[in-house]
């Protein structure tokens, strides 16, 4: 009797932990834009938005994209952006820069 008590504590105790896991489950994906960025985010600030150097978020996408391209067009052995722009491929860079546009 007092061992089926402890069971049935034990699992009182585990529910709202089995609900919070649940609860997290459905929250919705982060945005791949968003995960791409998140290495910039280190200098220009949680989610592009500074302080730190240039805020590189709610600007034109297509300013930021063209911006990257022509650092990466920089090649090995030129300035810090440069080589974080070599890191990706172009439909990465307009995925992150397409993100980085949406944010106010
Ligand atoms: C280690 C720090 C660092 C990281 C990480 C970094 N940047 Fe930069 N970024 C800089 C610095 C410093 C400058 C200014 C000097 C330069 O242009 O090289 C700059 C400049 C820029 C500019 C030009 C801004 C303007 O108005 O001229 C853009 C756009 C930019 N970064 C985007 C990004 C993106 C997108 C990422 C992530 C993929 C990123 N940066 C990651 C340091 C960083």
């Amino acid at each position: 009797m007092q061992c089926k008590r402890l069971v049935l504590s034990g699992a009182a105790a585990l529910l709202p932990f089995l609900l919070a896991t649940a609860a997290q489950a459905q929250t919705p994906p982060v945005p791949a834009g968003r995960l791409l960025a998140s290495n910039c985010f280190q200098c220009h600030g949680t989610n592009g938005k500074g302080p730190g150097f240039e805020r590189i978020a709610g600007k034109s996408s297509l300013e930021v994209y063209k911006e990257l391209k022509e650092m990466k067009a920089g090649g090995e052995g030129q300035g810090l952006m440069t080589k974080h722009a070599l890191g990706y491929t172009d439909a990465q860079l307009r995925e992150l820069s397409q993100w980085l546009s949406t944010q106010r």
